[in-house]
């Protein structure tokens, strides 16, 4: 390819419907794509701007960043396996194949449109004709806002676009490059809706260019109802920026892109109704930590069935209808504020001290759990000696967590969380001392692991691959902060074993310690940079980090890519915003959480301060 210099930056160009535009933008400047009246489609092609074959390759990609479809804070590499671009925002349904070739005239001719019917390929080519230049192949493309998931059984389905007019996702450069948009022609696949529109290229310049401010957003209409990412804050909030703290930089779990990587730690409050529906109050508590600016927010430990599951008095449930409903107005405030938000699902086991559904509780083997039960949490005493569980029991609690989280979906989450930490149900089949079955699931690790990953495995089959479910494990618990796992090798066989079953991020809890006091395994590495490297999965890490050297260091040496903070953010829900100004945080004072955690108490506490 022949090229000349890079013209200056600051333009938009049009793409309109059927047609393609090729634009040049140079190393650090943003490219934002922009789906003007939503539903459309766009194949991006991107080529090295130094007269070499090298472009951007979605197989090459596919096989560096170890997932099918793109993720905010992922690179695209070229043939060449370098670099090229970046995905820095998506304010849109957060979809994007990197799966599908571009349409060319024998897939038109194949579908017997007429012969000159437009095509990407086709498309691109013209582009990069108007600039002089010609293409040394038609590389496969990165599909933006193109929807087509990939099913249980493999197969793929294809998808009108979800996105909604003016919905957007913008790219950094990483070396000067030409980029060719073609908004797609397809109207015989339901990929367009069936009426292929206009989309809209905006090159800004590089964000630490202080003459003018990156990522001005191309006017959008505000979309409604939405139950996906979004990455943008509402405009009045202050934006964080990765400079002030490595935490503010964007990040994603799985297809779900956050705006930062501060996420709220999951805190039971025990505040919903007596059966179990979540209250106004509750919307309130959760939307402050996302007005605040926390990238996620993931709720407290919520129960899945109307059986064994329910640890405390006043836990929300997540099993009827009204409980669905009441979930679904938090979602949508949470939503509202800028913060994806994500529901723990739990079982509490033999770990059960407040559950009107069943006399009694179970476990995986009739063993008296050690400690005593919480008080802050409405329990007092010795546990009780749990019933060891039966395989109906077992298949009851698989069927609760699959359909609870269904019913997350439906209530607008952008994902479940399931709490196999802290010594509830699944955590007591993991530990060798709760569990003594001789069955499938008890005895080696190997069987000891088999509820948790037939639980990940289940939800992912049932709710396919769009939808995040994170795993949240510790080898600490409620009742034995002094538990450990069998070292390294142990950690790693239930990292695996998790993964492989299908979950989209890990949760390292480290309950009653703090990360840095459980973090180092035997051999030296942290527990969570061993998750990470063996799974390759984004990974959470807990456990003090509103020590903000702890969390730079973490995040700076690698240990994790997200971090979650349960009394940091009890004490600011806007710690994100303090981080981002200088402003300092606010000491936390357990006497928030008392005589019992709940948010009446919580607003008690507020009113002495503020008295005194
Ligand atoms: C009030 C409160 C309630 C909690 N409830 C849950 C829960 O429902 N699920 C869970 O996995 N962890 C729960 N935890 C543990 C926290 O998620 C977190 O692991 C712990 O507070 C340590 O993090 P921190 O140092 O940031 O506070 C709770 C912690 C607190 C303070």
């Amino acid at each position: 390819m022949e090229f000349t210099p890079h013209p200056h930056v600051d333009l938009h160009v049009d793409v309109p419907a059927r047609e393609g535009r090729a634009v040049r933008v140079a190393a650090g400047q943003r490219l934002q794509v922009v789906d003007l009246e939503g539903q459309q489609v766009g194949d991006l092609f991107a080529f090295a701007d130094d007269g070499s074959d090298e472009y951007l390759s979605a197989s090459h990609t596919r096989a560096h960043v170890s997932r099918l479809f793109p993720a905010v804070g992922e690179d695209f590499v070229t043939n060449r396996r370098r670099p090229i671009l970046r995905l820095v925002e998506d304010d849109s349904p957060n979809r994007h194949d990197m799966l599908i070739a571009a349409c060319d005239a024998a897939r038109y001719a194949a579908l017997g449109a007429a012969p000159d019917h437009a095509s990407c390929a086709d498309n691109m080519r013209q582009a990069l004709s108007a600039l002089g230049l010609t293409a040394p192949c038609v590389p496969q493309p990165v599909n933006v806002f193109m929807d087509i998931p990939v099913r249980g059984n493999a197969r793929l389905d294809w998808m009108s676009a979800s996105t909604e007019p003016g919905d957007s996702i913008t790219f950094e450069a990483l070396m000067d490059c030409v980029v060719v948009v073609s908004a797609c022609p397809q109207d015989l696949v339901d990929i367009n809706s069936g009426q292929p529109t206009p989309l809209s290229l905006r090159v800004s310049p590089a964000p630490e260019d202080p003459a003018e401010p990156t990522n001005s957003p191309v006017s959008k209409t505000p979309s409604s109802d939405r139950t996906t990412t979004m990455t943008h804050r509402p405009a009045a909030a202050p934006t964080p920026t990765p400079d002030s703290h490595p935490a503010l930089g964007p990040t994603s779990l799985s297809h779900l892109g956050l705006a930062n990587r501060l996420a709220v730690a999951p805190m039971s409050r025990v505040s919903a109704g007596a059966d179990g529906v979540p209250t106004a109050e509750m919307g309130r508590y959760y939307a402050a930590f996302a007005e605040g600016g926390f990238g996620l927010v993931i709720t407290e430990g919520t129960y899945t069935d109307a059986l064994y599951s329910q640890g405390y008095r006043n836990q929300p449930g997540i099993v009827s209808d009204a409980h669905v409903t009441a979930w679904a107005e938090i979602t949508a405030r949470v939503n509202a504020a800028g913060s994806p938000i994500v529901l723990q699902i739990m079982h509490a086991g033999a770990l059960s001290q407040g559950n009107p559904h069943r006399p009694g509780t179970v476990g995986p083997s009739a063993v008296q759990p050690r400690g005593k039960m919480m008080e802050e949490y409405g329990g007092s005493g010795a546990w009780p000696i749990p019933r060891a569980m039966t395989s109906e029991d077992i298949e009851d609690a698989l069927q609760g967590v699959t359909a609870a989280a269904v019913n997350a979906r439906t209530a607008g989450f952008q994902g479940v969380e399931i709490h196999a930490a802290n010594g509830y149900l699944f955590d007591q089949f993991l530990t060798g001392y709760t569990n003594l079955r001789d069955d499938e699931y008890g005895g080696p690790l190997a069987n000891r692991v088999r509820l948790i990953t037939a639980a990940v495995s289940r939800v992912r089959v049932t709710l396919g691959p769009d939808f995040v479910v994170g795993v949240r494990l510790s080898q600490t618990k409620v009742n034995d902060f002094a538990h450990r796992w069998a070292g390294a090798e142990e950690a790693e066989a239930i990292f695996r074993a998790v993964a492989g079953a299908g979950a989209s991020y890990l949760h390292v809890a480290s309950e009653g310690r703090d990360w840095i006091e459980t973090a180092t395994l035997d051999g030296g590495e942290t527990i969570t940079a061993l998750a990470r490297r063996v799974t390759g999965l984004p990974v959470i890490a807990n456990g003090g980090m509103h020590d903000l050297d702890q969390a730079r260091s973490l995040l700076e040496g690698g240990h994790a890519d997200v971090l979650s903070l349960g009394r940091g953010a009890l004490a600011n829900p806007d710690l994100p915003h303090r981080v981002a100004s200088g402003a300092p945080l606010e000491p936390f004072d357990h006497g928030i959480l008392q005589p019992m955690a709940n948010l009446e108490n919580a607003r008690q506490w507020r009113d002495r301060r503020r008295a005194a």
